[in-house]
């Protein structure tokens, strides 16, 4: 399987096709992080052609987190990594009022997830720019079916049954039944200082980084998450000005482990 090569073909389609789904209101920042992006991805184009060997394969023994990802506890012996995932979509939060002596609350997150196991296997840099990018395209609908830039396919919706039960459902079609994950949070480590603060690199900064474990109730073999290489998704320090519930664009890797 030629896993770059489709990446990058769907790249340069999506991108000279349909700018119009990309948010342009800042268009250095949106500049300099797919610049980067593709610098790397074109790049790994030509040691490609230069192999006398076959294009990589998926071997996902070989996925690891990023290095930073060690503020967090070491997945737990013999799990195993079964997905990665780029998602984007929202941060969810409430104000009690609008007055600056107020703090917003975390509600939950609406996001959908994006296949890119076999990226995570063989290119961690780009896994770890991925957020980077994908948080400055317009946000899917429920059923966008692909991610530009790279038309990653769709793997699952994440979203909260409650407040605190982040849900990961894989069943998207009936061929497509990969199980749901239902977790609760475990450890949680502030993301790093250069991380990406929003949509073109302004807002209130990157969500946390988390380590999930699955409850009952998950169907599969899932027994913890990932949310690493957060972008965006922090609500302002206050709620002085906020509506009673507002959402803020994030975009994230997940690994699902089992
Ligand atoms: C989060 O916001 C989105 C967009 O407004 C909404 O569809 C979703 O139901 C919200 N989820 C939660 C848990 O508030
Ligand atoms: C994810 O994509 C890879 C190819 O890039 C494929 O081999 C794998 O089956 C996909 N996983 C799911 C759950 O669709
Ligand atoms: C967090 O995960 C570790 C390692 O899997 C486990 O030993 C511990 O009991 C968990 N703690 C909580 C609060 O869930
Ligand atoms: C989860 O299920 C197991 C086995 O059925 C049960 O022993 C345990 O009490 C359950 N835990 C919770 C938190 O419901």
């Amino acid at each position: 399987m030629r896993y770059l090569p489709v990446l990058v073909a769907s790249l340069v389609a999506s991108v000279a096709a349909a700018p119009s789904n990309i948010v342009r209101n800042n268009v250095y920042g949106y500049s300099a992080e797919l610049a980067e992006f593709y610098s790397r991805v074109s790049h790994y184009i030509g040691e490609i052609r230069q192999a006398s060997t076959a294009s990589p394969t998926c071997d996902t023994s070989k996925i690891a987190l990023p290095a930073q990802a060690s503020g967090l506890p070491a997945p737990p012996a013999g799990q195993k990594v079964l997905h990665v995932a780029v998602g984007r979509g929202t941060q969810n939060y409430t104000c009690a009022d609008s007055t600056a002596n107020t703090k917003p609350v975390a509600i939950g997150a609406l996001a959908s997830l994006y296949n890119a196991t076999c990226v995570a296997a063989n290119y961690p840099d780009l896994m770890s720019m991925a957020p980077n990018v994908v948080i400055n395209i317009a946000l899917p609908t429920k059923s966008s079916s692909t991610l530009p830039p790279a038309n990653l396919e769709l793997l699952g919706h994440h979203f909260f049954r409650d407040t605190t039960t982040p849900v990961f459902n894989l069943d998207t079609t009936p061929e497509r039944q990969y199980g749901i994950a239902i977790s609760k949070k475990n450890s949680s480590m502030s993301a790093p200082t250069d991380a990406v603060k929003g949509q073109h690199n302004t807002g209130n900064g990157a969500v946390a980084w988390l380590y999930l474990d699955t409850i009952n109730g998950t169907v599969g073999d899932y027994k913890s998450v990932y949310r690493v290489n957060t972008a965006g998704g922090n609500p302002p320090a206050t709620c002085e000005g906020m509506g009673k519930t507002f959402t803020v664009q994030y975009s994230a890797d997940y690994y699902f482990y089992g």
